[in-house]
């Protein structure tokens, strides 16, 4: 599992792979919504080990303590999940997934709160933990600004604290914390670059970017298992940490996007680059 965190596989440009045989097979649609390898909405498909869940056509990110967010979109090239916040309790600043202290991701899931988050808090005691991270409480934050273009924050409005930070720090973060000696309620907004809304104007669409590790070769105890994976073999590989996996043959190379062996010289696929 830990050689899922210490993955450095070298990406291409591919974004777009046509007419080739997928390898380690993508999963279905969930209602309209393509789900990419490696992540994976049931044993089948997918890597089992980057689990989202799919229920009635819509795609859910579970985590710990019982809360799930809804997945607004998926992006492959920055391994990216962006999924929609908890909104605010009615009449009180709190988030409405406080009973789970709001976000705590699996430490040994390959996810972690993603770079490019700006979050704002709110509803903060004294002894919230402003550092680390590392958050900017001062009435010129963006947060204060977000509060007074949105007047239906309501509660959040009236309490004093609102501070602002952003992911993206050298360490991998796994949560977005919301507690009674901290903060009770939080937005957030992915890549907002921070330019402010006219006055008037809508903000973006609040969302929280959550990344994924680039996945390793599949893990197999046999050829058969190894099926999928068009030109490879069930060996311990250099990178496969010990344990056996489908390792490409001499002239491929495993192309984590999309989950297949791809030839290192002349393609037999349409590969379109950016
Ligand atoms: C985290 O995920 C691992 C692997 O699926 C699982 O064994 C473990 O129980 C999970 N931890 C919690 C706290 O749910
Ligand atoms: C807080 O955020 C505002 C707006 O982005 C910025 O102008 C200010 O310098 C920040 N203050 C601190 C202490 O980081
Ligand atoms: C910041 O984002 C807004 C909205 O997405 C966009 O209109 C604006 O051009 C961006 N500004 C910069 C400096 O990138
Ligand atoms: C390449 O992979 C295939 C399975 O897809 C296997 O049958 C073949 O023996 C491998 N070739 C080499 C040279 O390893």
């Amino acid at each position: 599992m830990e050689q899922h965190k210490i993955t450095t596989l070298v990406f291409t440009n591919v974004v777009l792979l046509l007419s080739c045989a997928m390898a380690a097979p993508r999963c279905a649609n969930c209602g309209p919504n393509p789900v990419p390898y490696p992540l994976s909405t049931g044993p089948e498909c997918g890597d089992p080990w980057y689990k989202i869940r799919c229920t009635m056509g819509t795609l859910w990110f579970d985590v710990l303590a019982g809360s799930s967010y809804m997945i607004r979109s998926i992006d492959l090239t920055s391994r990216r999940i962006i999924i929609r916040p908890a909104t605010l309790e009615r009449g009180v600043c709190m988030s409405t997934d406080f009973h789970s202290e709001g976000i705590h991701l699996n430490e040994t899931l390959p996810f972690s709160i993603g770079a490019g988050n700006t979050i704002f808090q709110f509803n903060c005691t004294p002894n919230a933990p402003h550092a680390p991270p590392l958050m900017n409480c001062t009435t010129s934050s963006l947060c204060h600004r977000y509060i007074s273009d949105n007047p239906e924050v309501g509660a959040c409005g009236r309490v004093s604290t609102c501070c602002e930070y952003r992911t993206g720090g050298v360490r991998k973060e796994y949560m977005i914390g919301v507690h009674g000696g901290g903060c009770a309620a939080y937005q957030s907004f992915v890549d907002y670059n921070g330019t402010v809304a006219p006055l008037g104007k809508r903000w973006p669409e609040p969302g929280i970017a959550v990344e994924w590790v680039a996945p390793l070769e599949p893990i197999c105890k046999g050829a058969m298992d190894c099926k999928e994976v068009v030109n490879s073999e069930c060996v311990v590989g250099p990178t496969s940490g010990g344990v056996k996996r489908c390792i490409c043959n001499a002239t491929f190379k495993w192309d984590p996007i999309n989950g297949l062996c791809q030839p290192l010289t002349q393609s037999k696929c349409n590969l379109f680059h950016t």
